[in-house]
């Protein structure tokens, strides 16, 4: 059985998320592909899972028998068989670069332990139960992306005010969602290799957030409340909806590197972007290095903002491509 996922963009509410605030983001088009050999054998316990992810040798056997093991616990608490066999992890995203290749990852294996479900939130259920083991308090967007697909704003509930006070315990449901319409333009999209996993990345806004709650708690609010200019699409000229993206999405970033998100080599890549002609830019996903997207008015705009940054960017090991959007 083979499934294929699409990775995601986030746009607005990394970090925010996590604390109850809301986020938009998009499913891309290129994602990652799970195929699974079953075993020859109906007994699970004497052919246990293997996983096999491309050619990356960066994630340790260690990891992936800790991962296989987390799934079994996932599919026992959701009353589902266990998978046995060879899994193979087949990626178009960058590992572990912001694109949501955990959450497809997590929402492939899920299609796998309930192929039969039709309800796309028992999915997303299940693959946020198995996300938890990347990063122990994932809001749920990711896997939200990854299982829902399109362009998606995610509402939580407003009984979590003041918000989730002890992120470490996950009282929250799953967030709603509302389907977004993106102005028309061209996203410069790209990444570069991380400093930090997201876990790390998490647990430093957290800290932050411990010592100056009223700062940082306004802070992601703010960067929750940007994502909402694209949510006034239906009223605005696509122009000016462009415009306001663009410049949400630099603000954003201002707010990101205060949190200390961001990196150098980031704020350069965006810096020189907005210079080649973007309307402006921020990292997207929990940052660290990571992935980044620069919104351009058109194909024109969007090559000479990706002439511009392309030498910096694959100075630096990453990539660079182009998301067209619209309706
Ligand atoms: C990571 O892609 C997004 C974060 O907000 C974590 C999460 O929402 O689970 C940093």
């Amino acid at each position: 059985m083979r499934v294929s996922v699409p990775g995601k963009l986030l746009l607005f509410g990394e970090h925010a998320a996590v604390f109850g605030y809301p986020a938009v983001g998009m499913a891309l088009s290129r994602g990652l592909t799970v195929a699974l050999q079953p075993s020859k054998t109906a007994d699970a316990t004497s052919q246990p899972l293997t996983i096999e992810i491309g050619d990356t040798k960066e994630i340790p056997d260690t990891v992936i028998q800790r991962f296989v093991a987390h799934i079994e616990t996932v599919a026992r608490s959701f009353a589902l068989s266990p998978l046995a066999g060879a899994i193979t992890v087949t990626s178009e995203l960058p590992i572990g670069s912001g694109f949501g290749s955990s959450a497809a990852l997590c929402t492939a294996i899920a299609r796998l332990l309930a192929p039969n479900s039709r309800d796309p939130h028992t999915t997303w259920r299940i693959a946020h139960e198995l996300e938890r083991f990347f990063h122990g308090t994932p809001s749920g967007i990711d896997t939200g992306l990854t299982t829902l697909g399109g362009v998606q704003a995610f509402h939580f509930e407003a009984s979590d005010a003041p918000r989730r006070s002890n992120p470490s315990v996950d009282y929250a449901p799953l967030p709603a969602t509302v389907a977004v319409h993106l102005p028309d333009c061209v996203l410069t999209v790209g990444s570069i290799p991380r400093e930090r996993s997201t876990k790390e990345l998490v647990a430093l806004v957290g800290e932050q957030r411990r010592r100056a709650p009223d700062t940082v708690d306004a802070m992601l609010s703010q960067l929750g409340a940007l994502g909402e200019t694209l949510l006034r699409g239906d009223s605005t000229d696509s122009a000016d909806h462009t415009v306001s993206f663009g410049r949400a999405a630099s603000e954003a970033q201002t707010i990101l590197r205060e949190l200390g998100v961001s990196t150098s080599k980031l704020d350069e890549i965006l810096e020189i972007g907005v210079k080649a002609g973007a309307v402006g830019g921020k990292l997207s996903g929990a940052g660290g290095g990571g992935a980044f997207y620069l919104v351009c008015a058109g194909e024109e705009e969007a090559s000479r903002v990706r002439r511009g940054i392309e030498p910096v960017v694959t100075g630096a090991g990453g990539t660079v491509f182009s998301v067209a959007t619209g309706r």
